[in-house]
């Protein structure tokens, strides 16, 4: 059952029982509505209490049911709500932990409001692309007014109880038990004659409503370029402060109704379920147990090992950072304080805050410091014989059951394991750069790694706030054997036809954060001139455009020489074509005999997303990855992929894997179109008319 009920003096009871967090499913809505009518018919009973058992009063709407008939059958949480508040006996709810979108809704529709200090309040749905559909974006702005309603149905940000104990949101924020003071607060107003008070009622008092609604609408028409929903949650508040309560909340039925069935909603509700589903893996079973993590060690403190350091201490980890030489660990800790220094000048960390953090770190060369550590990170220079002397080491000098990951990108994680002689114990822990900024965290299962391992990696991931994804062990794992293909395909369309400048623009404009060629000036080009230099000697029948190697030839490695694909003036990073670049690519194609053509903007967009969606497909079919939405993740997480289009398999479902495939055969048929295997996953689910995701 989803819903209890109990009495206790004259008051009845009503708890959401839907774990994990109350979501308003058909079968809680009804249990609802069957407590109100319960306790309507029940002369003994003069109040009702509404409240949530275990971690939430409500966490919203059941998002599972978006899109199925179940969201639509009676009672809707509308209706709920509309019986809520028409109840003769007065109902309150009673709040705690958790209370969001049609939790609050719900909430709000009751007629008094008693909080417990703590509880998070919101209503997040524009967050999922949506906005709230129960009369949320009515019922706040009369409760706490124009202004604080509309910054928190905008941004969706939770705000604690306490923060709106003086809002008129709450009529009482408890102090002890809430149970106890929901109860005698509804003993004292079911002793009182009715009506009771419903927000509906309420005036939305403004002195200049018009005026800041179109301030809100400058702010939103800023940052929310590609999402319709933060649009549409002022116009629904609007239509409520022009129009009335009854307008504005038909008006707000029809905004939600059209934004659940946007490509944008869908791309938000996959990534929340996403980055929840990134962290199961298939046989390792939730309740696996996992080893205390309380002491880490990081190898190494150049670029990466830094970073990867300062996740740690972030969440309070102690960290003992080794390093070969005191002058690299010098320099190592120098780059740590002065990331901090630079969070406390922007006013992100507190300056006593910072000492604190510097002094969890403990620097040092020898690696009898690491024999207390429970994790050890491995960031030393990407070359194997250097990881099998520290691999070496460490399974000296490590504890029993101590975790040995490595930070490598390219190296095979099995041949590390095979350093030690436990490579149960051993894990890749693939951080992005800068890893304490990026959210992405690759943990690469090797043949042997323990499944306690894993699950451990990947709850401490949480702690430090990584969206973590499981990979297998291949070449550059999900995220980098992906882009190996995006990039080989925009190379060839230099040597097609294309130039730097229109690559970028167009899969810019299709959302991508950066394009590949600015990425790769960023980056510095002689990172991936090294890459592709060790695969032609791994893959000799692999074919590559030479095009990039020539660029490199000439010095320009990007940003950081001053010229890359693009040009640069010191001290600015936009990017200027390059007249120089631009002839030499001319003058490539002529010598390569490829022969230009114009190249479209829907061409280039193909090409770059569908060669990550054919390279992803055949990530999952070798179960490197265990799930589409895995892959998504990586993308959404580390690799600048918009948002709103939800990841590449996610982009290709929206397509169409039928499409997709078409495509993939036509430019399979144009000049280096060899670079084009289709993975037969495509095919085989465009011939049931499925898609990545069911
Ligand atoms: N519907 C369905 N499932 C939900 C859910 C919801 N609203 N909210 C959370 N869940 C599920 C999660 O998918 C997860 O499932 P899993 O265990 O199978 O992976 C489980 O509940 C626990 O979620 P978290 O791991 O996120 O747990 P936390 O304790 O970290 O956070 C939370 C709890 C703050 C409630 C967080 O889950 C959250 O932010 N949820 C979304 C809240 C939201 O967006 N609500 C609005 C829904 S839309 C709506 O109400 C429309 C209305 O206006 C008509
Ligand atoms: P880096 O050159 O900036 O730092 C490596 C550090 O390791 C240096 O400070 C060096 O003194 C130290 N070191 C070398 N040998 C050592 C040893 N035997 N014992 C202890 N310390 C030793 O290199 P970076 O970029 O930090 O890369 C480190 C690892 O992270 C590599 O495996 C790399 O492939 C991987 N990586 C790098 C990314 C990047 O963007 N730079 C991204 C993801 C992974």
């Amino acid at each position: 059952m989803a819903v209890d009920y109990t009495t206790h003096d004259g008051v009845a009871v009503i708890t959401l029982n839907n774990p994990p967090v109350n979501g308003l499913g058909l079968s809680t809505r009804a249990g609802i509505v069957e407590g109100i009518e319960r306790a309507q018919n029940d002369p003994g009973i003069e109040a009702i209490v509404l409240t949530g058992a275990g971690k939430a009063f409500s966490g919203g709407a059941d998002i599972t049911e978006f899109n199925t008939p179940k969201a639509t059958q009676e009672p809707t949480l509308a209706t709920v709500i509309k019986i809520v508040e028409g109840s003769a006996k007065p109902v309150v709810a009673a709040i705690h932990s958790v209370a969001m979108g049609g939790g609050l809704e719900l909430a709000l529709g009751a007629h008094y409001r008693v909080a417990a200090p703590g509880a998070q309040i919101a209503l997040p749905e524009v967050k999922l692309g949506i906005l709230p559909g129960a009369g949320g974006t009515q019922r706040l702005p009369r409760a706490i007014g124009l202004e604080a309603a509309l910054n928190m149905i905008v941004s969706g940000t939770p705000v604690m109880s306490e923060k709106l104990a003086d809002s008129g949101l709450f009529d009482e924020l408890a102090q002890g038990d809430l149970a106890e003071a929901a109860l005698a607060f509804a003993r004292k107003v079911g002793a009182k004659e009715g009506p009771h008070p419903k927000l509906r009622d309420r005036r939305i008092e403004h002195p200049n409503a018009a005026g800041f609604i179109q301030f809100a609408r400058n702010s939103v028409a800023a940052v929310a370029k590609h999402f319709p929903a933060p649009h549409k949650c002022i116009d629904a508040v609007e239509a409520g402060v022009q129009n009335g309560f009854d307008k504005g909340l038909a008006f707000e039925r029809e905004c939600f109704i059209a934004l659940v069935q946007t490509p944008e909603s869908r791309a938000l509700r996959h990534a929340f379920f996403g980055e929840r589903a990134a962290s199961k893996i298939p046989d390792v079973p939730s309740d696996t147990p996992v080893r205390d993590i309380n002491q880490v060690a990081v190898i190494g403190a150049g670029t990466m090992g830094g970073g990867i350091a300062m996740n740690f201490i972030n969440a309070g980890i102690p960290v003992t950072l080794l390093e070969t030489r005191q002058e690299a660990l010098d320099r190592g800790l120098a780059t740590i304080r002065k990331n901090y220094e630079a969070s406390v000048r922007k006013g992100k960390l507190k300056p006593e805050a910072l000492e604190q953090r510097m002094a969890l770190i403990t620097p040092t060369l020898s690696y009898d410091d690491l024999k207390n550590a429970d994790l050890i990170v491995e960031a030393v220079f990407e070359e194997l014989d250097v990881k099998e002397q520290v691999f070496r080491r460490l399974d000296e000098v490590a504890k029993q059951g101590a975790i040995l990951a490595s930070n490598t990108s390219t190296l095979d994680v099995d041949r590390i394991a095979a350093f030690t002689k436990r490579p149960q114990d051993v894990v890749g822990m693939h951080f992005f750069s800068p890893a304490n900024v990026m959210k992405l965290l690759e943990v690469v299962r090797g043949r042997e790694t323990a499944k306690d391992v894993l699950a451990t990696v990947m709850k401490l991931a949480k702690k430090i706030r990584k969206t973590a994804v499981v990979s297998g062990v291949c070449d550059g794992f999900i995220g980098n054997r992906m882009i190996e293909q995006y990039i080989r395909q925009a190379l060839f369309m230099l040597e097609e036809g294309a130039l730097p400048a229109q690559v970028d623009r167009a899969i810019e404009k299709f959302g991508f954060a950066m394009g590949p060629f600015r990425m790769s000036d960023l980056a510095g080009n002689d990172i991936g001139w090294a890459i592709r230099k060790r695969r032609y000697q791994e893959h000799p029948d692999m074919h590559y455009s030479k095009i990039a190697d020539r660029l490199c030839e000439t010095g320009r490695f990007g940003q950081k020489t001053g010229g890359g694909w693009y040009d640069y003036k010191a001290g600015d990073r936009t990017a200027y074509p390059s007249k120089v670049v631009d002839d030499m690519i001319v003058a490539f194609s002529k010598e390569a005999n490829a022969g230009r053509r114009k190249i479209s903007d829907e061409e280039i967009v193909e090409r770059l997303v569908f060669s990550l969606v054919n390279e992803g497909a055949k990530i999952l079919e070798e179960g490197i990855a265990s799930k589409a939405s895995d892959i998504d993740m990586v993308y959404l997480a580390g690799y600048g992929f918009p948002l709103y289009r939800g990841g590449p398999m996610l982009y290709a479902d929206t397509v169409g894997l039928y499409n997709v495939e078409r495509a993939i055969r036509r430019y399979a048929a144009q000049p280096n179109g060899d670079a084009w295997q289709l993975a037969s996953g495509i095919a085989a689910l465009a011939a049931q008319g499925r898609g990545f995701n069911g």
